[in-house]
């Protein structure tokens, strides 16, 4: 293990517990039988090609797989279209009334919208969007709240073949130009704001600050959600436009467009070690192809009769591949909310899924660690009897936290799944299976049916047994296709530090009952909240700041969030060391990149411990964060550093 493994396996385990799955389970689980994962062992493309068989394809491929390591081409040669599978199929069907979305807005508003409605509102979307000079292969930027107009649009690109990509709205105007810079994006869908917590967060003012420097944009359409609220919204003649203005002038009708299996889907920008973000791109056919059939294994879902919730945001993958695409090529019934989990009240969360039936419940291990705090009072005055899976996403969810959920939320009836994936995975690559899997808390269990990952060590060996590093062996179908216009960095970032092997970013162990278990990133990626942040990205943005002159970040161990940020600061001579300064800074990252990012406490230090070749040693000032033993220093340019850091850190009280 490197350095810079996340929490040790110690930390992680109680003791030996199984939980098999529970009774009256397995007869009727999606993936009852045994004889497919062994299918998917022996021949993972046919395996892989079966549940590509469970869309509809204009035209058939010719080839499973064509891997020319590390660029893979997944049922080549067949066309198809996502809109037309999440929703024009399932409406040919006789689904159209069935419920897609039971959205919830912050403020207790609601909206049921059904397949057919959806349908329509995105053929005119689609429509609105060729009215503003949008072809096949144009980039379109997506920057909303979690409003029904988000879904609406996303699936609408895909109707007429225009690559996607989702900005999450709470990054900031400079974090959302350089993701449309890079992509060339032609059009920009915004809202006029978004609710957070009660108060109206400025998205079309943070759009507009955006635009002003992201020449490619051409037009913005603006949903109004917040209306009179967030005060008036300037709108640029000739370049913005109000979404429902346009649609009520779009025609109906919007044949989709046949697209090649292996046509750009959509962009996703995520963290690496670098400060510049990856811009993450996903196919057509592989990835629908794995996102449903994960979707419908995972969550032994029953489209018929389950009503599903994933607690995500859509500007993450988590909302991308299980509240839009997964779900939708599914034909499930899904909620979609809003709001975070503590407002208005600590009730909200337990209260939908009482009013909505809610059998399946999706969300990070940040939010069951809160639910934890404010203790089993505000679910157990809820009826939620009509769960029946659980999932959990994001980070290492701790054995506590996962039997907590067991017990409190699921009654004990409900299997959990820890799942383990990736923006890059796209889809869900290691998790128990309900009906099939015996759990232990904590454990991702195994690699899904046509999965094949490995732990190997420093040299690349594979271990059957112990700690070391995560690697997928085997090309699958929701694996991202490269770097947005950086192939380069593609095979650099994940192919080259294991012959062969797909590298992951994070540390795993496998067990002597040959279970998974997720350490967490040996890079200096830092997981908030299930969310990547790079600590380069949090340390460019401060010593872009006139008072710093060098900075170092790095994800300190914390019982909610998983990881919170820790900032080391050296100011530039003649600048002031003060509390206020330190609130200064730690707004400038919020500013610069968005709140997520926002660093929980800012340590000044004269000097950062450095090697004797200039090496800033994060290990040190992650030991010195999480109040550890520093061990060996000897390697250090100057040793005496660290003990003036470790006297300022516990000298200086955490912020917040
Ligand atoms: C971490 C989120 C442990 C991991 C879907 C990974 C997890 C990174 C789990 C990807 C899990 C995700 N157990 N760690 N079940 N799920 N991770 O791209 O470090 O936002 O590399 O995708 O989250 O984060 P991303």
């Amino acid at each position: 293990m490197s350095d810079d493994g996340g929490a040790a396996i110690e930390d992680y385990y109680l003791e030996e517990r199984l939980f098999p799955p529970p009774e009256g389970f397995v007869d009727d689980a999606v993936v009852a039988d045994r004889s497919i994962i062994e299918r998917a062992q022996h021949d993972f493309e046919g395996f892989w090609a079966d549940q590509a068989r469970a869309l509809d394809w204009f035209d058939d491929w010719h080839t499973v797989l064509e891997w020319d390591l590390p660029f893979a081409r997944w049922f080549v040669g067949g066309t198809l279209n996502v809109s037309h599978n999440c929703l024009d199929r399932h409406v040919a069907a006789g689904l159209g009334e069935r419920v897609a979305i039971h959205w919830e807005g912050e403020p207790g508003d609601t909206r049921t919208i059904t397949y057919a409605e959806l349908l329509a509102d995105v053929e005119r979307f689609a429509n609105v969007l060729k009215g503003l000079g949008v072809r096949r292969g144009d980039r379109v930027a997506i920057y909303m709240p979690m409003i029904p107009e988000l879904p609406v649009a996303m699936l609408a690109c895909t109707r007429i073949g225009a690559p996607h990509s989702v900005v999450f709205g709470g990054f900031s105007p400079d974090a959302l130009r350089d993701r449309i810079d890079d992509a060339q994006a032609k059009v920009l869908v915004t809202a006029d704001g978004g609710w957070r917590r009660g108060a109206v967060v400025a998205l079309k003012e943070n759009a507009d600050t955006a635009v002003a420097e992201a020449a490619s944009i051409e037009h913005v359409v603006v949903a109004r959600r917040t209306g009179d609220a967030g005060g008036t919204t300037p709108m640029t003649d000739g370049r913005d436009h109000w979404w429902d203005e346009l649609m009520s002038k779009a025609p109906e009708s919007c044949p989709p467009e046949h697209m090649d299996a292996e046509d750009l889907l959509y962009l996703l920008y995520t963290s690496g070690t670098t400060a510049k973000p990856k811009g993450i791109m996903h196919s057509t056919g592989g990835y629908l192809t794995q996102v449903a059939f994960t979707h419908r294994a995972v969550f032994d879902l029953h489209p018929e009769r389950d009503v599903y919730w994933c607690a995500a945001d859509i500007g993450w993958v988590t909302g991308h591949s299980y509240i839009v695409y997964g779900p939708l090529a599914n034909g499930a019934t899904s909620v979609m909310y809003e709001g975070t989990p503590d407002f208005p009240d600590k009730d909200r969360w337990w209260d939908i899924i009482e009013r909505y039936g809610v059998t399946i419940l999706y969300c990070a291990p940040t939010a069951i660690r809160t639910f934890m705090k404010w203790g089993t009072e505000f679910p157990e005055r809820h009826d939620m009897s009509s769960l029946r899976v659980l999932g959990s996403v994001g980070e290492p969810i701790n054995p506590e936290a996962w039997v907590w959920y067991w017990t409190h939320i699921g009654g004990g009836h409900c299997p959990v799944v820890d799942t383990w994936w990736q923006t890059e995975t796209g889809a869900i690559m290691i998790s128990p299976l309900p009906g099939i899997t015996t759990c232990k808390p904590g454990s991702a269990t195994f690699p899904l049916p046509g999965i094949a990952a490995e732990v190997v060590d420093d040299s690349g060996k594979s271990i059957d047994r112990g700690g070391g590093y995560l690697t997928l062996t085997r090309p699958w179908p929701a694996m991202l296709r490269g770097l947005y216009g950086d192939p380069e960095r593609y095979k650099e970032t994940y192919w080259s530090r294991f012959d062969g092997r797909y590298f992951a970013g994070d540390g795993a162990k496998i067990d002597d009952d040959g279970y998974f278990w997720l350490l967490g990133r040996v890079d200096d990626v830092m997981n908030i909240s299930g969310h990547r942040i790079s600590t380069a990205e949090v340390e460019s943005s401060l010593v872009n700041h006139p008072s710093v002159a060098e900075a170092a970040v790095v994800g300190a161990k914390d019982d909610t969030t998983g990881q919170a940020i820790i900032a080391f600061v050296t100011l530039k001579a003649g600048q002031n060391e003060t509390a206020e300064r330190g609130e200064e800074l730690r707004g400038h990252v919020a500013r610069h990149i968005g709140s997520i990012a926002r660093p929980r406490t800012v340590i000044f230090t004269d000097e950062l411990p450095k090697t004797r070749s200039g090496k800033i040693m994060r290990r040190l000032l992650r030991d010195v964060a999480e109040g550890r033993d520093l061990g060996d220093t000897t390697t250090l340019a100057d040793p005496r550093v660290v003990d003036e850091i470790r006297r300022l850190s516990t000298a200086q009280p955490t912020e917040d």
